[in-house]
């Protein structure tokens, strides 16, 4: 089937949808009308199905959209279609694989039950639903709300990364940084993580960037700041946190460049050089204005290590700063999980694990227990594989039922990259069998997958 004969076929589906529409005013859905002008456009969308696995339409300004390209040679019908959806709002349409010649009837009956009553995008899933249809997936603007959450979190990142490469461009050029911004960008990041942690939380999982430390950095601090939001630490706390876990590793600019870059493993001259970072960042921080000791105290303290076994070394019956081991955890997840030139990343479910090994040794094992509850035993970014075979990456935790997170479907069950990603909840039961209609089966790891999670939030 060329894209020719294709756009005909998707035509001549919408044609038969409003005309269908159109006779619901006049015969009840189920009327021989309605139900032969239906057939025929099940006997189409099946064939489309059956090749593509799913079909994807989009409605942008009123006009029918297919793989990024409008069709325009639309008769009144087809408009009808069209403006019914605009008019509800809905964005596009999705059609998935098993669709039923009697779930194509009761869609286009509830959309025609639904008009004007100016239902929201959940409400009409849900009606779908609750009516046995789950072979169509609705798209409206609610996504976005989450969108305007992300881009909002987005600019919140970029300023924090801003920050970072400031203070340590100040630092180079021999000027003693200001907190001040540093301070602020704490703020936002600590009331949109209030707001929509996992939109936050999502941007730690890009983690294909040039400059490794800058974007650390960055993670660090959301991370951190989601261990505080989970352990209810006041807010002044979590501030004077947030700007130690952001400028934790400042430090390294005293360390030369090629050494912290190095890829492979360093000399043991090389790693006594690296030490030293805790202690620069100590004193940098030490002098900066709007910069708690505290703040200053946790950057020393960074690579300690819950039995004390790191660096710097500290004298006998040294106490720790309690917040000092939320850095510590958080830095060593995002390390594991990002790709270095020496290490491939692990998933994270991967290093989350590796990280249980080491709770009671260098990581304290309070902590490796909250950062797993607060990531959720799918943390946001993670690949899974569902019962259905499509391959999807974790989008949102489901506070209800970890084990069902929300996802975003990128890959087919044949393996094959969506056009559209699917967004699915998996706690989404059919309404018919009461049982939930996908499941993850596995986890896996993206770089099998030839697919990038980062795509679903970039
Ligand atoms: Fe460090
Ligand atoms: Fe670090």
């Amino acid at each position: 089937m060329d894209r020719l004969e294709l756009e005909e076929r998707i035509i001549e589906i919408a044609r038969s949808f409003g005309a269908s529409l159109k006779s619901l005013g006049l015969y009840p859905a189920h009327h021989p009308i309605i139900k032969k002008a239906l057939s025929r456009s099940f006997d189409l969308l099946s064939s489309i199905l059956q090749m593509k696995g799913d079909l994807a339409l989009a409605i942008a300004d009123e006009t029918l959209v297919f793989e990024g390209t409008p069709i325009f040679q639309l008769s009144s019908s087809e408009e009808l279609f069209v403006k019914t959806l605009t008019d509800e709002g809905i964005e596009g349409l999705v059609f998935h694989q098993g669709l039923t010649e009697e779930e194509l009837v009761t869609f286009i009956d509830t959309i025609h039950q639904m008009r004007g009553k100016g239902l929201t995008g959940d409400e009409i899933q849900d009606m779908l639903a609750q009516n046995g249809v789950v072979h169509v997936t609705v798209v409206t603007p609610e996504k976005v709300e989450e969108d305007e959450d992300l881009s909002k979190a987005k600019e919140i990142y970029e300023n924090a990364l801003s920050v970072v490469i400031n203070v340590m461009k100040d630092i180079r050029l021999g000027k003693i940084p200001s907190g001040k911004e540093a301070r602020k960008v704490v703020h936002d990041m600590s009331s949109m993580l209030r707001k929509n942690r996992d939109a936050m939380l999502a941007l730690t999982m890009l983690k294909n960037y040039d400059e490794y430390t800058y974007n650390h950095s960055v993670n660090v601090a959301v991370i951190s700041l989601s261990i505080a939001e989970s352990l209810s630490i006041p807010e002044t706390e979590k501030i004077d946190l947030g700007i130690a876990a952001l400028l934790h590793d400042v430090g390294k600019t005293q360390v030369a460049l090629d050494l912290i870059r190095k890829p492979g493993a360093l000399t043991l001259e090389e790693f006594e050089e690296i030490k030293k970072h805790p202690d620069e960042g100590y004193r940098i921080l030490s002098n900066m204005e709007y910069i708690d000791h505290v703040s200053a105290k946790i950057v020393r303290e960074h690579h300690m290590g819950y039995d004390l076994s790191g660096y710097p070394k500290p004298e006998p019956g040294y106490r720790m700063e309690p917040l000092s081991p939320i850095v510590s955890v958080s830095d060593c997840y995002d390390a594991l999980t990002t790709l270095r030139t020496y290490q491939k990343p692990r998933t994270p479910r991967e290093a989350l694990e590796l990280m249980t090994k080491m709770a009671g040794k260098s990581l304290d094992p309070a902590m490796v227990k909250v950062l797993i509850k607060t990531l959720g035993i799918y943390p946001i970014g993670t690949m899974v594989r569902l019962d259905t075979g499509e391959v999807a990456v974790v989008s949102a935790q489901n506070p209800e039922d970890s084990t069902r997170p929300k996802v975003i479907i990128l890959l087919d069950s044949q393996g094959k990259q969506l056009e559209f990603p699917i967004h699915f909840d998996l706690t989404e039961k059919d309404p018919k069998t009461g049982k939930f209609v996908k499941t993850i089966l596995t986890t896996v790891n993206p770089l099998l997958e030839n697919t990038d999670p980062s795509r679903s939030v970039a």
